[in-house]
């Protein structure tokens, strides 16, 4: 057994990063400004679209996103189950209501075909979790999107790397994409998120609408090229990305690729080294070309082959020194969302998933004899 805990996330941070914040610290401006503004420039940059409005945290992205849109009381967005709170709670906030469409059994992606089923008078959006990493399948998405003239907002919480059809996740959503910052995320800010679009028109109101409405934000009303007047001219929330993480995600694009590229290595001994064992579902490949961002890597436990559930695996897992994480217990399955009086029986995929899927750990600063001493675990305990 492995002497320490192998957690199932840890964020790379180093000197870097470490330097790069004392140096915002210090410089007389920590909240939104410069170091922001060269942030949101950098990451749309990576992920190909034209605008990138930093965010406290994709979960206010996601509203905001919604918001911009004109999406309020009365209206219906559909989503997916198989996602966190956070992607149902953004809806609720702009006071519209989810609609839940079901996974594919074998990706755990929202299946495109059971959207047109959900679409009633009062849709108007679409928003798809690219899940773990794995982007949905887009062109589908996009075409129903369009003859229903409904948005589409990507959750790309999980989406960092990943690309559809030879294109980065992020690069013309259709409007507008959100990621996520969190520390468990594939590059942290250590919380955080930005709304990408290709739409200057939409980039603006994300923008005002970040920082409660206000006309122009601080940098530009108290720095000496700035004027302090200001009007609020929309309605919006406080959201805005301090200068501080922003420092540390200017350090985290740096190393990017090399997250992206031990994710991935990680992820193949996974592949090859869990395909035989009989108690396990690992993650299906679907056959449209895509790159996978390996934001989580996630098996499904057969509870009743191996006659333990979830919670006992990952109990003798703990015992081992192997964490683990939950992605996700459904969203029809929290008390919270009983009110929208979703079945099982509506989401059978997803409500299968709920008490079986298991993350396994996966972060760059694993070594390969960390994803085998997981490996020799699970073999241990599912055997
Ligand atoms: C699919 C998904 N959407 C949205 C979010 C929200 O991200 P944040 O924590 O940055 O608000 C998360 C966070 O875990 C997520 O997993």
């Amino acid at each position: 057994m492995r002497e320490s805990f192998l957690p199932f996330s840890r964020p790379s941070i180093g000197e870097e990063e470490v330097s790069a914040v004392r140096e915002v610290l210090l410089s007389g401006w920590i909240t939104t400004g410069p170091v922001t503004q060269r942030f949101e420039e950098e990451f749309a940059r990576l992920v190909g679209a034209a605008h990138g409005v930093s965010v406290s945290s994709a979960t206010a992205g996601l509203q905001i996103a919604l918001m911009a849109l004109g999406v309020g009381p009365g209206d219906q967005v559909i989503t997916t189950p198989m996602t966190f709170a956070a992607t149902v709670n953004a809806i609720i906030y702009t006071g519209a209501t989810p609609v839940l469409v079901d996974v594919e059994g074998d990706t755990l992606n929202m299946d495109p075909s059971k959207i047109e089923g959900a679409i009633t008078d009062r849709t108007r959006a679409i928003m798809p979790v690219h899940f773990a990493g794995l982007p949905v399948d887009l062109d589908p998405i996009r075409e129903i999107a369009s003859r229903h003239r409904l948005h589409l907002v990507e959750d790309c919480a999980h989406a960092i790397g990943s690309a559809y059809k030879g294109r980065p996740i992020g690069s013309s959503p259709s409007p507008l994409g959100v990621f996520s910052f969190h520390p468990a995320k594939n590059m942290t800010t250590a919380e955080g998120g930005i709304i990408v679009t290709d739409r200057e028109d939409l980039a603006d109101a994300c923008r005002v609408m970040r920082q409660h409405g206000m006309s122009k934000g601080a940098w530009k009303r108290f720095a000496q090229s700035g004027r302090p007047d200001y009007e609020i001219v929309s309605p919006g929330i406080k959201a805005n990305l301090t200068d501080l993480q922003s420092a540390i995600g200017l350090e985290q694009l740096k190393k990017l690729s090399h997250f992206q590229e031990r994710r991935s290595q990680i992820a193949q001994i996974y592949d090859s080294e869990l395909r035989g064992l009989k108690g396990l579902i690992t993650p299906g490949t679907p056959r449209y070309p895509h790159v996978h961002g390996h934001h989580l890597y996630w098996v499904m436990l057969k509870t009743e082959e191996l006659g333990m559930s979830r919670e006992e695996v990952m109990a003798r897992l703990k015992e081992m020194n192997i964490g683990t994480g939950v992605h996700y217990k459904a969203v029809h399955h929290h008390v919270r969302y009983r009110e929208f009086g979703w079945s099982d029986q509506d989401l059978p995929n997803a409500s299968y998933a709920s008490s079986r899927v298991m993350s396994i750990p996966l972060f760059p600063e694993m070594t390969r004899e960390d994803a085998m001493d997981v490996v020799r675990a699970l073999w241990e305990v599912c055997r």
